[in-house]
């Protein structure tokens, strides 16, 4: 079927509205008509390097129009939100940590299934496709029965495309991860979308100390409605504002920077036997740490995906969400899909902390 796409057609440059073909679902996949689209940190890192021509996107939501022979978990007409993909057969798979699937990836980041082939064409040649099991920068797409989540009918397809990536990354590195007790002390670093989400998650976990970190003077506002009981500039004072709040350290601290420098500043800040979550991805490649930072009992865990099995924690988290108690709404702006450039600029530059495109 012809469908319209927004293509990285070379690395980056901006996006294309382009038509493009897109093949029917396999057996083991299903067609879903989106209703819209979050704009995620890593589609933005992706399209800087990405094997163009391709499609990104990866925090779709929208209904089932057609389901493969073998897919028994969705049918047409259901609404969806969708999330990476996973081969559910490894250990990390069968142990509910999907995230950490050994295939991840090959599946979410090679552009092809894994016979090699891509479920969209342009010009009559496949091109990339299956971003994090979605490529849903499209008003339709093609996933793996393992990426969709079922949602109730009251839940709003506008808003929760963003639950399978970003949310669901901020909010299950607190909840699943770290899961700090109620008393404790919590910094958390970069308060973009991924970062907001923590904040809530930890505010929600009874944290009575919740310093948010960044260099955005607006975030940190936004941050402090959210439940942070401090809002701290990032940068080189940073360590020490985070000192006088909490002098014997933090009991937990969670870097979504992406910055070797921001994560260093993050293992310092916590108290002897804390906890440090790390979930940003670039623009650092490496990270350098004191010997002696590590050496009193902290534990550092790389967390993908807040550590979650979608298909549990996405319903848990509009759950949540329906009763008042997460709510991400707060950052969240809608554009047109046809506007994606600007929302892309809104999200670099900061006014924005989730774009969501509309179809
Ligand atoms: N591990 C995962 O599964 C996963 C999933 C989704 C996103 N991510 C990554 O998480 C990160 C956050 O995503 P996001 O959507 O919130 O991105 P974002 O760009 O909206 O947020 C990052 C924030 O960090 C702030 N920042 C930058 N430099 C800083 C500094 N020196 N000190 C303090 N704050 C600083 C920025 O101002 C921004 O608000 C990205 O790197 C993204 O790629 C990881
Ligand atoms: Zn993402
Ligand atoms: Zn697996």
């Amino acid at each position: 079927m012809r469908v319209t796409a927004a293509v990285l057609e070379r690395p980056g440059e901006p996006l294309v509205l382009r038509d493009v073909d897109l093949g029917p679902p396999r057996p083991d996949e299903v067609l879903v008509r989106l209703s819209a689209v979050g704009i995620c940190a890593t589609d933005l890192e992706f399209a800087a390097f990405f094997e163009a021509p391709a499609v990104l996107g990866h925090e779709g939501a929208g209904v089932v129009e057609k389901v493969g022979d073998h897919v028994t978990s969705v049918a047409p007409g259901d609404h969806v939100a969708l999330s990476f993909a996973s081969c559910g057969r490894c250990r990390p798979c069968l142990t509910g940590t999907p995230g950490y699937c050994l295939r991840f990836d090959a599946l979410n980041f090679s552009g092809r299934r894994p016979d090699g082939s891509s479920a969209v064409s342009m010009d009559g040649a496949e091109i990339n496709a299956h971003f994090l099991g979605q490529s849903a920068f499209a008003d339709h797409v093609v996933v793996p029965a393992r990426a969709v989540v079922p949602v109730g009918k009251d839940v709003d397809l506008l808003l929760a495309g963003p639950f399978g990536c970003g949310f669901q990354t901020g909010a299950g590195g607190v909840l699943n991860v770290l899961r700090p007790a109620p008393g404790s002390s919590i910094a958390i670093f970069g308060a973009g979308s991924v970062g907001m989400a923590s904040v809530i998650a930890a505010a929600l976990s009874g944290c009575t100390t919740v310093a948010a970190v960044d260099l955005n003077a607006g975030r940190l506002a936004t941050a402090r409605s959210l439940g942070a009981t401090h809002g701290v500039t990032g940068g080189e004072t940073a360590a020490e504002e985070l000192r006088a709040i909490a002098p014997d350290g933090f009991d937990y601290v969670l870097e979504t920077t992406g910055r070797a420098d921001v994560l260093r500043t993050a293992v310092e800040s916590l108290a002897p036997l804390g906890h440090c979550g790390v979930i940003g991805v670039g623009p650092s490649e490496e990270m350098s740490l004191g010997w002696r930072s590590v050496l009193n009992g902290r534990t550092i865990t790389g967390i993908i995906g807040g550590g979650a099995a979608p298909q549990v924690f996405v319903p848990e988290l509009l759950r949540l969400h329906a009763a008042g108690r997460f709510p991400v709404q707060e950052i969240v702006r809608h554009f047109p899909f046809e506007r994606i450039g600007d929302a892309i600029e809104a999200t670099r530059s900061g006014a924005v902390a989730k774009a969501v495109l509309t179809f």
